[in-house]
């Protein structure tokens, strides 16, 4: 029944693509609004907002726009508070970073920083209450909800199956996709290794072994095959041609995150549009330093810096890198800040939600 109403919901569509749900910034109400206004679905990354956030964006957005909304959460793993040992050793990892050292030429960066941080980081609780973000979803109801790093509880699913919201599930295996097929979801969302931001994996301690690591493409056909729900493939997708091929290997959507960012609407800070439109030749990389779980992000000093060195477990290093990061935006430092992209980020224009879009539907008739 759910999987009907999202395919039907899918065919309604100018075209089968949804922006993707994007924490921490550049998911404004504005940018939604923006997105539904061209006749896709658009969604808010709501995993670190409170339920107040919660409501009155999704309510503001109505008053913009009509349209499919997502409404994006994580799934976060249960937590201790952080040994000291474990507490001490991340938090000397980042006391060690250049901008730190005390013959350091740049004074722009106080280590007090980590400080503040560090009683964040140590204190519950230490993510929001899935209950009270989704008592916000429940009195406004958008048309979707997802998730991601795992299922969410039975609550969740009886609830949204009688309010008729069909869920998303992020997989980034087929054994993963699998377990979502069993669960009441009404389609799977494929992420592949070229996805910008958090892989979803649902086992937040799993490494990332190369067998496991397939291409959206290769990921979209063996889920496919093996399930039966819809698939919507996610990332690397920066083109029509590129939603055609997902749409021909067995995808009924698209999930895009990074060909999102740098439009002008995007609420993703100056500098990490920056150097998605003028930086190409960086490139990206897989890290756990900023948030404590592997995403995908454009690399700089502080993905440098950091590779291998001790991090707290996911949210508990995002929280410690917190007042670093913010720092770097205020400046205008784009090093220490995380510039989450997909490996397709230098085909990123600057350009609107509107021309974006325009130029989807345009390749998309010529590969046609
Ligand atoms: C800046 C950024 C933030 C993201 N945040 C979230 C998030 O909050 N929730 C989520 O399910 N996926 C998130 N993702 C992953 C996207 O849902 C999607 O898998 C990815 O953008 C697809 O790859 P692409 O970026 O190459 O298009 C994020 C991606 C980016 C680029």
């Amino acid at each position: 029944m759910s999987s009907d109403s999202f395919k039907a919901m899918i065919k309604s569509l100018r075209l089968p693509v949804i922006q993707a749900p994007m924490a921490g910034g550049p998911c404004t109400v504005n940018f939604v609004a923006s997105v539904l206004k061209e006749g896709i679905i658009g969604s808010f990354g709501f995993a670190y907002s409170q339920a107040e956030t919660i409501r009155s964006e999704l309510s503001a957005v109505r008053q913009m726009a009509t349209g499919p909304v997502n409404a994006n959460f994580f799934i976060f793993p249960a937590l201790h508070a952080p040994n000291e040992a474990d507490l001490a050793q991340a938090a000397q990892a980042l006391r060690r970073l250049d901008i730190f050292d005390a013959w350091s030429t740049d004074h722009r960066y106080n280590p007090q920083l980590l400080d503040q941080s560090m009683q964040k980081a140590n204190t519950a609780p230490f993510f929001p209450s899935l209950y009270d973000q989704l008592e916000a979803v429940w009195s406004v109801r958008p048309q979707l909800l997802s998730f991601h790093f795992g299922l969410p509880p039975s609550w969740v699913f009886e609830k949204a199956h009688s309010l008729q919201i069909p869920i998303l599930i992020s997989a980034s295996t087929l054994s993963e996709a699998l377990v979502i097929e069993g669960s009441g979801a009404a389609a799977i969302i494929a992420q592949g290794i070229e996805a910008g931001g958090h892989r979803g994996y649902f086992d937040a301690a799993a490494s990332l072994s190369p067998h496991d690591a397939l291409t959206t493409l290769d990921l979209v056909e063996e889920v496919s095959i093996h399930c039966k729900l819809p698939v919507v493939a996610a990332g690397g997708i920066m083109n029509g041609q590129a939603i055609r091929a997902a749409i021909d290997r067995g995808a009924c959507a698209v999930q895009m995150g990074t060909a999102f960012l740098a439009c002008d609407e995007s609420g993703a800070s100056i500098e990490h549009k920056r150097l998605l439109t003028e930086e190409p030749n960086r490139g990206t990389v897989f890290t756990r330093a900023f948030s404590g779980r592997y995403a995908r992000g454009i690399c700089n000093r502080f993905t440098e810096s950091m590779h291998d060195r001790p991090v707290l477990p996911f949210p508990q290093q995002n929280t410690l890198t917190g007042a670093l990061r913010q720092r770097s935006a205020q400046i205008g430092d784009p090093e220490y800040q995380s510039l989450w992209a997909g490996t397709g980020y230098s085909q990123c224009r600057t350009e609107s939600v509107k021309e974006l879009i325009a130029r989807l539907e345009q390749n998309d008739r010529i590969s046609n």
